[in-house]
């Protein structure tokens, strides 16, 4: 287990990030800040999210993420989505959905990326194994963003674990 990055300081800044920043990344981020507002911790771990493509920027979430999200009493309707710059390398934890997420974010952020603040999402994931996404549900069905709501849920419980580690 890699340990997590130290906190630079108060909140501890962790951004989630996909391609769109309407799919996979929003729904990391809405599930992520109810469990760590449900823990106490809001004020201490800040979650945000963003997306390398510059597509969807302002858009809110995609319909069927927010159904999902909705069907499981998460408030959906905040999310408007962001590019991922390198502004975000003030960032603690930079959390990649999939391998192309990170090649892309690594691109972007160059020299300015610290030892182990970009890393794979599923990493935290205690069913995963070395390497493993969260696949893209933009071109499939409504069962896709089930699955990858059921993988982000579990895999953000156990990152909230780690995390209050080092806060
Ligand atoms: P996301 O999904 O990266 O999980 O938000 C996608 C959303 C939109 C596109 C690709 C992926 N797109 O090409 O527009």
């Amino acid at each position: 287990m890699n340990p997590l990055p130290p906190a630079t300081g108060e909140p501890y800044r962790v951004a989630m990030v996909c391609l769109g920043n309407i799919c996979r990344s929003p729904m990391a981020d809405v599930i992520m800040r109810d469990l760590v507002a449900g823990a106490d911790l809001a004020e201490r771990i800040e979650i945000t999210s963003s997306g390398t493509g510059d597509w969807h920027l302002g858009h809110p979430m995609d319909s069927r993420a927010a159904a999902q999200l909705t069907s499981m009493s998460y408030d959906a309707t905040q999310h408007r989505a962001q590019q991922f710059t390198v502004a975000w390398a003030d960032r603690d934890l930079i959390l990649a959905m999939d391998q192309s997420n990170l090649s892309n974010i690594n691109t972007i952020l160059g020299d300015q990326a610290k030892p182990g603040q970009v890393r794979l999402f599923r990493e935290f994931d205690p069913l995963a194994t070395s390497g493993d996404e969260v696949p893209d549900p933009y071109y499939g069905g409504d069962e896709g963003f089930t699955h990858v709501a059921e993988m982000v849920r579990r895999t953000c419980q156990n990152l909230l674990v780690r995390l209050t580690e080092v806060v």
